[in-house]
């Protein structure tokens, strides 16, 4: 079988030799070149025509002829055939997204493993066919704005939203936006352990706002996921124009494949709004009776207002040992459920708590399964748990799971 070939480009010696280690035993990778430069990675490729270049972003100084962006761009151009993998420190995320859309396939936040490495060059390595094919399914499913709403707190409307988000942002093709209307105490920021810079409570307002002001306060995040916080300060809320965030989503709406919007539990001005402008209502509903009895309450008034020919319903904490069943749920709200996230306290919390989502901290867990079945339903890709596949991780996971 064909290996896939490797170009490597790196200004420091030591890291292109690491590379090189890493990847040796990779037995359907070979590595068929090494490069400083932006300018040498290019004539290089254009020679070799290799299937994947690993690049350092080079944001800095250091590759001043050419940065890593740049050379994307070019590579794109003259070596179409070539997937670009992006690597880079943390310190260097904002410019990831620059680099997508210079034509980066995929990127790689420094430090990262050999097996992380190789399965990243073989996810952008897909035939060109099937690649075409892809894509095509994930138009099918594109532009779409959905509201996680919930009668109660608590119910894990923002730990579902944020890695929904960020596992469709993981796919190269989907650009996804984040909008967190959860003004007061929206915590979308602890779930992606993202420290905004800017959030909507900068946004000054005066009549309209035009496109450079929203892209102000977006924050990058590392999975690719663009993100809008709410105000930092429940006081801050009240800054917050009902207009301007009408043009936020009509900006969203032009701008993203997907829009997912976190709200706080209360049919309030940000949240009908939000309710209003969404394709699909998801309704977060956990395994309580409060819950249940307020959100069938909360499903007359949809009905009432227009909105219950949208509302999804979204189980959470699905077969947890609690007297209830999905039939008592499904029979109380007259409607049975579009998703189900299991009960799992390790990965969700687990993951919380290490600073990252449970999608790319735990992608082997029972939520994240969950997780790839919504994706699923939502770009018709089967999801192949790529990210971390192999059976020593699925074996560490276990291992850690029994704990
Ligand atoms: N499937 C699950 N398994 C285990 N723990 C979960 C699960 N879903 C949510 N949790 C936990 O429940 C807590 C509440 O979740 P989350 O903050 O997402 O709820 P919410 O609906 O957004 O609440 P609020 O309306 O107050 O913003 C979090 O600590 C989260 O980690
Ligand atoms: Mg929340």
């Amino acid at each position: 079988m064909k290996k896939i070939q490797v170009i490597i480009v790196d200004d420091c010696q030591d890291t292109r030799e690491t590379l090189g280690r890493l990847l040796t035993f990779e037995e359907n990778i070979e590595i068929i070149g090494y490069a400083e430069k932006g300018s040498e990675a290019l004539a290089m490729a254009e020679k070799l025509q290799p299937d994947v270049v690993v690049m350092n972003i080079n944001i800095k100084i250091k590759m001043p002829e050419m940065d890593g962006i740049r050379a994307t761009e070019l590579m794109r151009e003259r070596v179409p055939e070539a997937n670009v993998i992006i690597m880079s420190r943390h310190e260097e995320v904002d410019y990831l997204r620059r680099a997508m859309l210079a034509g980066a396939r995929d990127y790689m936040v420094k430090p990262f493993s050999g097996g992380d490495l190789a399965e990243a060059i073989v996810r952008v390595y897909t035939p060109k066919k099937l690649r075409v094919a892809s894509s095509r399914e994930v138009l099918i499913e594109k532009n779409k704005t959905i509201t996680f709403f919930s009668t109660k707190g608590g119910v894990g409307k923002t730990v579902i939203a944020t890695n929904v988000a960020v596992a469709l942002a993981q796919k190269p093709s989907l650009k996804v936006l984040l909008l967190d209307l959860d003004l007061q105490f929206g915590d979308g920021a602890v779930f992606l352990n993202a420290i905004p810079q800017r959030t909507i409570a900068d946004i000054d307002y005066s009549g309209s706002l035009n496109d450079e002001d929203i892209k102000a306060c977006i924050t990058f995040h590392e999975s690719g996921l663009d993100f809008l916080a709410g105000s930092m300060r429940p006081e801050q809320a009240e800054l917050v124009h009902i207009e301007a965030v009408k043009q936020i989503i009509a900006y969203a709406k032009k701008t993203y494949d997907f829009v997912i919007i976190d709200t706080q539990n209360q049919f309030e001005d940000m949240s009908l709004l939000a309710l209003d402008e969404a394709n699909e209502i998801w309704l977060v509903v956990s395994m309580d009776l409060p819950t249940i009895k307020n959100s069938k309450l909360c499903l007359e008034l949809m009905t009432q207002l227009g909105f219950v020919n949208k509302v999804k319903l979204v189980l959470n904490r699905a077969g947890a040992d609690v007297g209830l069943v999905d039939r008592d749920i499904q029979e109380t709200l007259g409607m049975s459920s579009s998703f189900k996230i299991p009960s799992d306290g390790k990965a969700v919390i687990g993951a919380l708590n290490s600073g990252k989502p449970f999608i790319t901290a735990f992608p082997q867990s029972k939520a994240s399964e969950g997780i790839m079945k919504i994706i699923e339903t939502l770009t018709g890709i089967k999801q192949e748990h790529v990210l971390h596949k192999s059976w020593f991780k699925k074996f560490w996971y276990k291992i850690w799971r029994r704990k």
